[in-house]
């Protein structure tokens, strides 16, 4: 371990960074952004002065995850804005920027009715570009406050499905603090029992091909100074035999209207390994997730990234600039399968945990019944 941190650098101090914020310095407002790229080796942070430094942003990943996209989103429509860039270009630029995770869409949008409505009322640009950043500052709120509630609803289920003892759970992928206004999704499940002494250990999967859970997860981790181990996600089938394994937490980019699951690449694995091996596979999302507008898992636009992130083993700050130029890993030419994200069907789904509470049996109708108990709070 010591000598994974010197090769690393990391260490447990707490960054103090946060994954996100708006600056106002004498030049102009900014966004600020920890650069996840470059975790978990340096803390950089990344300024961005206009939508179009956060487009590339969130398309090299620098900012992931699908709650933090949604506040990006946001604060990105309030920066064209508040520099008097043309607001509807920007958000479109911005929605368009990742195709999978509907939180990026809901972000942007709602930051732009609210500029278009104070611009109707007022007629000036001024108040439009403050009522954009009002809305992008309460959703980063609302997203720190629903994950403290999905935290809590999440600790109840685990500790309903499991016998007494110390639970031990595989995630997948990244989300904690690095994903949200608050200490994230499936991570702040496992942190939560963790905090109340009933984690016994978190199994982080690897997450090829750009190490997600390598990178970040075990990084929030060892930060957290929870009980974690790193596995290649190909180990994940023999901890489940092992009987390793009580429970399955992972969090999504989007859930159609039938329940279905996007989430990163690999996740659906983990749900047929956990079905066949009796073990509860439990999706972690704020309701801001669920897109009514998408009927199924087909509807959902599964994003396709470069095969050069297989096909070679590239530092992910180098894959951000989008050019090969790692070590290759498989002959000249070949050609990769390279989707970012994979779909769980409902079935396959034991509960759907959100900030109103936990959705089981995973339904059209019990969906839509957490989404309209959401609407009236
Ligand atoms: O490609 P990424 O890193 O943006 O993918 C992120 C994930 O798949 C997360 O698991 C998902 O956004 C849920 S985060 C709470």
């Amino acid at each position: 371990m010591a000598d994974q941190q010197a090769r690393t650098g990391v260490d447990k101090r707490p960054t103090g960074i946060p994954a996100i914020r708006w600056e106002e310095p004498p030049e102009g407002p900014v966004l600020v952004l920890l650069d996840q790229t470059r975790l978990p080796v340096e803390e950089v942070e990344l300024v961005c002065t206009d939508a179009s430094a956060l487009v590339e942003a969130i398309r090299s990943l620098a900012v992931r995850g699908a709650p933090l996209l949604g506040i990006a989103g946001a604060y990105g429509v309030a920066l064209a804005a508040a520099r008097g860039f043309d607001v509807a270009e920007a958000a479109r630029a911005l929605e368009g920027a990742r195709p999978t995770a509907v939180n990026l869409s809901v972000g942007v949008r709602r930051a732009e009715s609210a500029h278009r409505a104070a611009l109707v009322r007022t007629g000036e640009p001024t108040a439009a570009a403050v009522a954009a950043l009002a809305a992008a500052r309460a959703l980063h709120r609302e997203d720190a406050e629903a994950s403290a509630r999905m935290a809590a609803h999440g600790l109840t289920l685990l500790d309903e499905l499991l016998p007494a003892g110390g639970h031990r759970i595989l995630t997948h992928c990244n989300t904690g603090s690095l994903v949200s206004g608050g200490e994230g999704t499936a991570f702040a499940v496992a942190l939560a029992a963790h905090r109340a002494g009933r984690l016994r250990r978190l199994w982080v999967d690897e997450t090829r091909p750009l190490l997600q859970g390598a990178r970040l997860t075990a990084y929030e981790a060892a930060r957290s100074g929870m009980p974690y181990t790193l596995l290649t996600d190909n180990a994940a089938g023999s901890l489940f035999a092992a009987g390793e394994v009580d429970a399955v937490l992972i969090g999504a980019d989007r859930i159609a209207a039938d329940g279905s699951v996007a989430n990163k690449v690999g996740s659906y694995p983990l749900a047929v390994l956990a079905r066949y091996h009796h073990v509860p596979f439990i999706v972690v999302a704020p309701v801001t997730t669920v897109d009514p507008g998408t009927p199924d898992g087909a509807s959902i636009e599964v994003e396709q990234r470069p095969g050069f992130e297989v096909t070679e083993v590239v530092a992910p700050q180098v894959a951000a600039t989008g050019a090969a130029g790692g070590i290759p890993v498989a002959p000249l030419g070949t050609q990769a399968y390279n989707p970012a994200f994979d779909v769980t069907p409902p079935e396959l789904v034991t509960a759907i945990v959100t900030e109103e509470g936990a959705v089981s049996p995973v339904t059209a109708e019990s969906l839509a019944g957490v989404c309209a108990r959401s609407r009236r709070a």
